[in-house]
Parts: structure tokens; sequence; C-alpha cells
């Protein structure tokens, strides 16, 4: 396993839309060492998830897993999940806003609207279908990385630009506020 250089703001292979990945493909032992590395890589980076474009391969895989996350303190835990050719469905039109923050986007926050209720559609690692709804704050995490797959970051959705802040202000002037909101939301949903 190997930790590999995450690609930042700017790097054209941030904005491709991955590739789908086939079950030959996905079950070879180069791809199943490429998860391993990227599983590796998250976890180095403190990430609540990663794509596998932000490690420079463009293709429609990416893993999430959140711990007690020291860079999101107030995230619900999500067990370690790798999706492979992963496909969000909105099952409400409401939204909840979402302070976001990227590996690929070094020391900047923004608000994000996110559907808070979705289901998610995948292949595991072995290729096995998953099916499952995700809720609440969790969704957000979802929705995040799966915009990674598709060439998106979470500053093109930022719809109001002075929300953006450092993480130093972030922590300074609008975590105690977010806090109290995502405290809400999993409160709300469990998630
Ligand atoms: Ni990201």
């Amino acid at each position: 396993m190997a930790i590999r250089k995450i690609a930042t703001l700017g790097h054209p292979v941030l904005r491709q839309v991955a590739r789908a990945v086939t079950e030959e493909e996905l079950l070879s032992p180069k791809m199943q060492s490429f998860i391993d590395d990227l599983i590796e890589t998250m976890h180095d980076a403190n990430g609540a998830g990663i794509a596998a474009n932000q490690v420079y391969e463009p293709v429609r895989i990416c893993a999430l897993h959140v711990q007690n996350n020291p860079r999101y303190p107030y995230k619900p835990n999500i067990p370690l999940t790798v999706l492979v050719n992963p496909v969000i469905e909105k099952l409400s039109e409401e939204t909840f806003d979402n302070y976001e923050g990227c590996l690929s986007v070094p020391n900047l926050r923004g608000v994000v609207p996110r559907v808070v209720h979705i289901r998610v559609t995948a292949q595991d690692r072995m290729a096995q279908p998953l099916s499952f709804e995700v809720k609440g704050l969790t969704a957000g995490t979802y929705q995040h990385e799966l915009d990674h797959l598709d060439g998106l970051l979470f500053v093109d959705r930022v719809v109001d630009t002075k929300t953006l802040a450092t993480w130093a202000d972030f922590e300074r002037f609008h975590l105690v506020g977010f806090a109290e909101r995502a405290k809400a939301l999993v409160t709300r949903f469990g998630a």
C-alpha cells in the first residue's frame, strides 16, 4: 500500500468526468491495490471521503470513512465504504446548508446546499451490488464525493461566496453556529 499524492484545485484531472470501471478491471489485482491506496491516502489526510480522480486516477470509484474525524468533529461516523460506479437518486427536494471542505481545495470552506435524503446505488469493491438510503449530514458527504466523479468541486456549488472561509476563520467565526445546525440535523435524521 502507498499514500498517493492529492491533486489540488486547478489541476485538470479534478475537472474530468471519471470513466466507469468494468467488473473485470475492478477485480484485477492492480485495481484492488489502487483501492487500498485510495483508502490509505484518505486516512492519512484525515479526509471524510476521497474520490479516485483526487489521486490522479479518473475512474468512478470513491471511498468514505468517518470515525471521530478531527477535521469534522460534528460529523456522524460513517463505516468504511467503497463505491464503484455510484449513482445518486434524490428522495427529497429539501436541502440543508452544509459547510464543506475538501482535500483538493486546501484551506477553504464554504456553504453548499445539499439534498437531505438520497438513495445511493453502486457496486462494492468486490463488484457486489449496493443500494441504500442516506439522510442528513451524511447525505451531504456522499453528494460531495460523487460530485468529484463528475468533475465538480464544492466551490462550484457555493451559492453565497461570502460564506467562503479559511479553516482558521471557519473555526473562529462559523464553527459554533454550524455545529449547532449540524447537531439538529443529526438529531432529526440520526445521521
Ligand atoms: Ni472533496
